[in-house]
C-alpha cells in the first residue's frame, strides 16, 4: 500500500525547500523502501536546490543516509525487512563493461528505483542522486542498499554515504597513498578532511592541509593533518615544497573543485607522484596547463568519483574500523537537526560553520 510520509522537496530553482507530504509506493521488483535513521546535509542537496544539477524539479533532497529496510520487492535477494543499511549511489549493475572487467567500483549504469515517488497531486519527485533520503521513508534500489555492523549510530553510518566517502576514497582508493607517503590535501571541509582521515589510515608520515580559513585548519589537525599551511596568506606550493625536502608531496589530493586550486596540487607533487581531483568543479571552468609540464612532471593526473568506492567492500569496513577506535567517523557530525532545518543547516554551510549538519528522524 502506498505510505504517506514528510519529506524535504526543492520545489524550483532557489525557491526554498518545503517539508511536503510524499507518496512512497511498495516496492517493486528489485525495490526496497527504506526507513530512514539519519541523513547528511551535502552540498550537492544545495546545488540540486540552486538548479546547478539539473532541472527535473521538484526534487526529494537528501542522499547521505542510513536506515532500516522496511520491506522490499520481488527477487531482491541482497537485503531483507529489519536490515541496518547505509544507502548508496552506486548500485553496481555487474554487466556493463567496467563492472564485466571487474572494475565494478567504477560501474557505468548503475540503477535507482524504477517507480517514482510522488507529491499528493502526483506530481512525480526527482531523488536527490536517486535516494532522497530527507524523507521518513524512501524507496531505492535494493543495490543502493548495504548492510553494515547496526551498532553504529546512525548519523555517522550515514556519512558514508557521500561526502566522507568521497573523502576517504580519494586517499585509499584513487591516490593509493601508502605507508610512509607525504600527503597534502587543498580544501578542508568535509571531503578534505576525510582525506585526511583516509591518509593517516593508510599510515602517510606527513599529511599538509591547506585551506583559506583557520578554522578549517584547526580541524583539519584533530582529524590527522601533520601541518597546515593557510593559502590566504601563504603560498601553498611553496609551502608544501618546503616541507617536503624541497620536492613536493606523493600525493595531493584537490577537495575544492577549481582551476585554481587545481594548479596548486599539479605543482605541489613530487615528480612521478599523484593528482587527485575530489572536489566537483562546475561545467564553465576551465584548465590551462603547459603541456610539457604535464608530461615532464611525469606520474599520475586522477579524478575520484564517490572515492572509487565499491559499497559492499568499503562500508562495512570503515564502519568495523571506526567501531573499533581506529577512524572517528563522529567527528564529522557537528550537529543533529530537525527536518524543517535543512535551509538553516544550508546557510551554516555557506558559512563555513559545520562539517556535516545530519537530520536524525526519531
Ligand atoms: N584554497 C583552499 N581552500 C579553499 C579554497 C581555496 N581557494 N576555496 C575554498 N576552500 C576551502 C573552504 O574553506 C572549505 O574548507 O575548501 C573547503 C570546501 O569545503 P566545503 O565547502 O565544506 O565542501 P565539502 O563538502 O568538503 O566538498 C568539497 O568536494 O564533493 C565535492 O561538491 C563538493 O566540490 C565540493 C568539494
Ligand atoms: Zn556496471
Ligand atoms: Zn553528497
Amino acid at each position: 500500500m502506498t505510505q504517506q510520509v514528510q519529506g524535504v522537496v526543492a520545489p524550483g530553482k532557489n525557491e526554498p525547500v518545503r517539508v511536503e507530504t510524499v507518496l512512497v509506493p511498495d516496492p517493486g521488483p528489485g525495490e526496497a523502501v527504506v526507513k530512514i535513521q539519519a541523513c547528511g546535509v551535502c552540498h550537492t542537496d544545495l546545488h540540486y536546490k540552486q538548479g546547478g544539477i539539473n532541472d527535473d524539479y521538484p526534487f526529494l533532497l537528501g542522499h547521505e543516509a542510513a536506515g532500516i529496510v522496511e520491506s522490499v520487492g520481488e527477487d531482491v535477494t541482497e537485503v531483507t525487512p529489519g536490515d541496518f543499511v547505509i544507502l548508496n549511489w552506486r548500485a553496481v549493475c555487474g554487466r556493463c563493461r567496467s563492472c564485466l572487467r571487474g572494475r565494478p567500483q567504477y560501474c557505468f549504469d548503475t540503477h535507482n528505483a524504477q517507480q517514482k515517488m510522488t507529491l499528493l497531486d502526483g506530481t512525480e519527485l526527482s531523488p536527490a542522486l536517486g535516494i532522497g533520503a530527507f524523507a521518513e521513508k524512501t524507496l531505492v534500489a535494493a543495490g543502493q542498499c548495504t548492510k553494515v555492523d547496526p551498532s553504529v549510530s546512525p548519523a555517522v553510518a550515514g556519512l558514508l554515504g557521500c561526502g566522507v566517502m568521497a573523502g576517504i576514497g580519494a586517499a585509499l582508493n584513487t591516490g593509493q597513498v601508502g605507508r610512509g607517503d607525504s600527503v597534502a590535501v587543498i580544501g578542508c571541509g568535509g571531503v578534505g578532511d576525510a582525506a585526511v582521515v583516509g591518509a593517516r589510515l593508510a599510515g602517510a608520515a606527513k599529511i599538509i592541509a591547506v585551506d583559506i580559513d583557520d578554522r578549517k585548519l584547526e580541524t583539519a589537525r584533530t582529524m590527522g593533518a601533520t601541518h597546515t599551511v593557510n593559502s590566504r596568506s601563504t603560498d601553498p606550493v611553496e609551502a608544501i615544497r618546503e616541507l617536503t625536502g624541497g620536492h613536493g608531496a606523493d600525493v595531493v589530493i584537490e577537495a575544492v573543485g577549481r582551476p585554481e586550486t587545481y594548479k596548486q596540487a599539479f605543482y605541489a607533487r613530487d615528480l612521478a607522484g599523484t593528482v587527485v581531483l575530489v572536489g566537483v568543479p562546475t561545467p564553465d571552468m576551465r584548465l590551462d596547463l603547459p603541456l610539457i609540464d604535464v608530461f615532464g612532471r611525469g606520474g599520475a593526473l586522477k579524478s575520484s568519483w564517490y572515492g572509487d568506492c565499491l559499497p559492499s567492500r568499503d562500508f562495512p569496513m570503515l564502519i568495523d574500523l571506526h567501531q573499533q577506535g581506529r577512524i572517528d567517523l563522529a567527528a564529522f557530525v557537528t550537529e543533529t537537526i530537525g527536518l524543517g532545518d535543512i535551509e538553516k543547516a544550508f546557510a551554516r554551510m555557506h558559512e563555513g560553520d559545520v562539517l556535516r549538519s545530519v537530520v536524525e528522524f526519531s
